[in-house]
């Protein structure tokens, strides 16, 4: 049995997320944990929000609370609409939790023992407006690299590059919009990551199964310009880890806490802390402990990339302590919506509660990741939407349970019937569908979500194209003992699909294991086998329509909702 750890992104505490940001984190990696659970591999499977730094703070004062009850608040959201999409977390923790503050740190005071840390006398940008300083999204402007004129303190989001804000051109502060700002003199740490140039160098070449979207962005990073930059990894902020080393204070870092791109990762492990309220964590991230027989995978959007590939590697191997490194970095291009992007501020494209009020989570979960951005940036339109859910989900698989289901009940009763018996056309569905299913299993551990996708449309199409050559409703006529072989087959390749089905559609996966009134959800290791696994005699129940078409209407309806300005 493998040792799967499994880690999401962990989003910002600050609102609702959009589609976007869901196909590209959280649901492949659920994708992923559900496949492999299925395989019978132990997986620990975690996520948290991101609560610290300027973008909790912003939109605290924005909802006029306390930014600790505002987080609180938001987390609770947060976890609700994930389960609603049915993220199967084996914890969704909290990167403000006691624990992650402890490990925090932890690793600083690690990191300064191993000399990695140094104290730097700089200036930062200081609104006078404002009366305070403005890191990272508290200021605003043009990013040097691109051009891109919303570039944020810490990030320009368009080329992805990471900022200081005196890097930015005309810049002006997100709180009062003031451009009256100053350079003022401050202190912080620095981690000197371009110590570990050469190691996160030979690392990241050795990953040559990784996707050459996430090594292409940790190489420009290592060889770009000066190559790879010493950061800062504090900052003048009141909410967030305070500054220590280990649990000793830092002199001269009263009144400072940790960037927020220093703790969020470090919550991944304090997340199972969070967890496991004992040692159990140890056997996932201490290797020597036992996390050496451990594959640990990360799901995140390509802008995550350099902290994942550099930042947090430099933190882990920098401490010169036994921490389970990450075996693969699946990332994601960006996901846009009718022609632009989703936009959180703009309340431009569909949020992850709004499509839950909308359509159930499996309609959304199968759309989405069948259409992910995985090798290019990908879009949603409505009409795509529409076509591919409905031929997908109602024509084909939904249609093929009603029919399969409804016409047994009305020429055999319902149960699986006995007579007749497999022949030449039963022969070669079996080999197709074994054929495609080791295709999908090869697939589905590679993180090819898209084929994975593509093979099981394929394997549900199989079930369709075999019920139509077969025509069971015709042959019932003239030999009913074979269409009776032919349904036996057909209602166990309902049982079948609901067993490959379920890491994309959990809940219509376990509607079919109701209505086929089974609970033997194994994973076909033998396809033959497996499509008997429902012996004559066995009594089911016809479901209720799996999906209902979506019409042009409702349609045309989302469509004008979701335009603009959220209400
Ligand atoms: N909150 C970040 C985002 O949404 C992701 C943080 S991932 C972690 O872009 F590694 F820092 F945890
Ligand atoms: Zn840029």
């Amino acid at each position: 049995m493998a040792r799967h750890l499994i880690t999401s992104a962990i989003p910002y505490i600050n609102g609702i997320k959009h589609l976007g940001n869901l196909v590209g984190s959280q649901l492949p990696a659920d994708l992923f944990a559900r496949y492999q659970r299925a395989r019978g591999n132990e997986v620990l499977f975690l996520c948290a929000t991101d609560e610290h730094g300027t973008p909790a703070e912003l939109a605290a004062a924005k909802a006029n609370k306390p930014v600790a009850e505002y987080c609180a608040e938001m987390h609770e959201v947060q976890a609700r609409i994930a389960e609603g999409f049915g993220l199967s977390f084996d914890h969704f923790g909290r990167s403000s939790s006691p624990e992650n503050h402890a490990l925090t740190q932890h690793f600083a005071g690690a990191l300064s023992k191993a000399g990695l840390i140094e104290e730097v006398a700089e200036t930062q940008i200081y609104s006078k407006t404002d009366g305070r300083f403005l890191p990272d999204r508290y200021i605003e402007g043009t990013c040097p690299n691109c051009g891109f004129e919303d570039a944020r303190g810490d990030q320009c989001d368009n080329c992805t590059k990471q900022l200081d804000p005196t890097d930015l051109i005309n810049p002006h502060s997100t709180i009062s919009g003031s451009t009256d700002l100053e350079e003022r003199a401050t202190k912080h740490l620095y981690l000197k990551q371009s110590q570990l140039r050469d190691t996160l160098q030979d690392w990241i070449n050795s990953k040559t199964d990784w996707p050459v979207l996430t090594t292409s962005i940790a190489n420009k990073w290592l060889n770009d310009g000066e190559g790879l930059q010493d950061r800062g990894i504090t900052r003048d902020l009141n909410w967030g880890v305070p500054v220590k080393n280990g649990t000793e204070p830092w002199p001269g870092m009263e009144g400072k806490v940790f960037y927020v791109w220093f703790d969020a990762p470090i919550e991944y492990i304090a997340c199972s802390q969070e967890w496991a309220k004992g040692d159990e964590w140890q056997r996932w991230w201490r290797t020597d402990k036992g996390a050496d027989d451990v594959t640990y995978t990360q799901f995140m959007g390509k802008d995550n990339v350099p902290f994942h590939t550099l930042s947090f590697p430099a933190t882990i191997l920098g401490s010169q302590e036994p921490w389970k490194l990450v075996d693969y970095i699946k990332s994601f291009n960006y996901l846009n919506y009718e022609g632009g992007q989703f936009s959180t501020s703009r309340g431009r494209g569909v949020f992850m509660d709004q499509a839950l009020e909308i359509l159930p989570a499996d309609v959304w979960r199968w759309w989405l990741l069948s259409n992910c951005p995985e090798t290019s940036d990908a879009e949603f339109t409505w009409e795509g939407f529409q076509s591919g859910v409905n031929k997908d989900l109602s024509d084909v698989l939904g249609n093929f349970v009603s029919r399969v289901t409804k016409f047994c009940r009305s020429k055999f009763g319902e149960t699986v019937p006995e007579a007749g018996a497999f022949g030449p056309a039963e022969a070669a569905l079996i080999e197709t569908l074994t054929t495609r299913t080791r295709a999908y299993e090869t697939h589905m551990q590679a993180m090819d979500v898209r084929k994975s996708a593509q093979e099981l449309r394929a394997i549900w199409a199989a079930g369709n194209e075999y019920l139509q050559e077969a025509a069971p409703w015709t042959l019932f006529k003239t030999d009913p003992d074979q269409a009776a072989a032919q349904i036996r087959l057909a209602l166990n390749l309902i049982r079948f699909y609901a067993v490959l089905s379920a890491p994309f559609m959990p809940t219509t996966s376990a509607k079919l294991f109701v209505a086929m009134n089974t609970l033997d959800t194994s994973w076909p290791d033998d396809v033959e086998a497996a499509l008997t696994a429902l012996p004559a005699g066995h009594e089911f129940t016809v479901p209720d329509n799996l999906f209902a078409k979506i019409t042009d209407d409702e349609r045309e309806g989302w469509a004008t909702r979701f335009s603009g300005k959220r209400d």
